[in-house]
């Protein structure tokens, strides 16, 4: 059976007493590429948030690799682009790679070879 990469499980958040997402499950296996497709508001971005541990779930669990979030060490598995304030507009395209990757300790060797 194909691993799970993320588990959703009754997912809950509320953010006051607003009820944002309730009973969320989503598995997504390794090497299936899922799309969150909802108006705005509906709480795709709350569900993301969740799932990287950048907000905390109010009930239920998120798991990322079978460990349930947050869990810092485990941030350094996972690639993540914000909708908005991703990269910086005055670099290049491999200026902007080359900064994050040397911020994230990407040698400069392993950089180039991603890259060829
Ligand atoms: N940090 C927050 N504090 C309070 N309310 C929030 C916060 N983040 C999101 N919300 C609210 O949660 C709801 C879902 O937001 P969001 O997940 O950003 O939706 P989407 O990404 O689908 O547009 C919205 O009503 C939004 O105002
Ligand atoms: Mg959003």
């Amino acid at each position: 059976m194909a691993q799970a990469i993320i588990d959703l499980a009754h997912l809950a958040k509320k953010f006051g007493n607003q009820t944002v997402l309730k009973d969320i499950n989503l598995t997504v296996n390794q090497g299936e590429i899922v799309g969150l497709i909802g108006p705005s508001g509906a709480g795709k971005s709350t569900v993301i948030k969740v799932t990287l541990g950048m907000e905390v779930a109010s009930g239920g669990s998120a798991k990322v690799f079978e460990t349930k979030m947050p869990n810092r060490l485990l941030l350094g598995r996972i690639g993540y682009m914000a909708q908005t304030d991703a990269l910086y507009t005055d670099l290049t395209g491999k200026e902007n790679l080359t900064f994050f990757g040397e911020m994230k300790g990407i040698s400069k060797k392993a950089r180039i070879l991603e890259s060829s």
